[in-house]
């Protein structure tokens, strides 16, 4: 039996009632057969701090596991100011060190958000596009998941009951395995010496 590709999902909230988790949670359920999605919640990663990049934190040395082991990532982020939230880019900023020792190298990586508003995230997932240059990330293009007016999508208990939300997140998750294994193809051809 194949192993299971695995896609580690990440929300950019640590708010209890988050929508962007709750969108998280949601994806889980609607990922296709042959992957799972694990949930790794920022929750007790401290803020950056470059002198202990070399020496960091637990919470971080099981990021960066977590990172590595993963064949994916999904990202969740919600928008603050237009951009993504500190909390999300304090842990990117963790996982991308020391120089050289970046978890988030050539890793494939999907980006979904939640908001109140209008716009759903626009804003702030061209930011987080930005950031995924540096990493050497390999960001899918499409489809795009801009949850917005979340407020209406959602349940009193954060379950996403909104049927085309559903739809979206589902086709985002299918995009993201075949993603992956395209790129797991060039990674074994690479090491091959292909
Ligand atoms: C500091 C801050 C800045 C925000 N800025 C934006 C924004 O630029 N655009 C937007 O659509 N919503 C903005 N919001 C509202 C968020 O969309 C809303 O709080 C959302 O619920 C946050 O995501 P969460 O539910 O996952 O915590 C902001 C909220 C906060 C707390």
């Amino acid at each position: 039996m194949n192993t299971p590709l695995t896609i580690l999902g990440i929300a950019g909230s640590l708010r209890q009632a988050s929508f962007n988790r709750a969108a998280l949670r949601a994806a889980q359920q609607l990922t296709p057969d042959g992957a799972r999605l694990e949930i790794f919640d920022l929750v007790g990663i401290p803020p950056f701090n470059q002198d202990e990049d070399a020496h960091p934190p637990e919470r971080v040395v099981e990021f960066k596991q977590r990172i590595r082991a993963a064949d994916a990532i999904l990202i969740v982020t919600p928008e603050y100011n237009y951009s993504i939230p500190g909390v999300l880019k304090n842990a990117i900023d963790w996982a991308s060190r020391p120089y050289g020792d970046s978890a988030w190298d050539g890793k494939p990586v999907a980006v979904m958000g939640a908001s109140i508003g209008p716009m759903g995230t626009s804003r702030a997932q061209y930011h987080l596009r930005q950031v995924f240059v540096f990493l050497n990330m390999y960001p899918l293009n499409r489809p795009e998941v801009m949850i917005s007016n979340a407020s209406q999508r959602f349940d009193e208990k954060g379950n996403l009951t909104d049927e085309d939300t559903k739809e979206h997140i589902r086709k985002l998750l299918v995009a993201l395995v075949a993603w992956a294994k395209h790129h797991e193809v060039g990674r074994q051809a690479a090491a091959a010496g292909a």
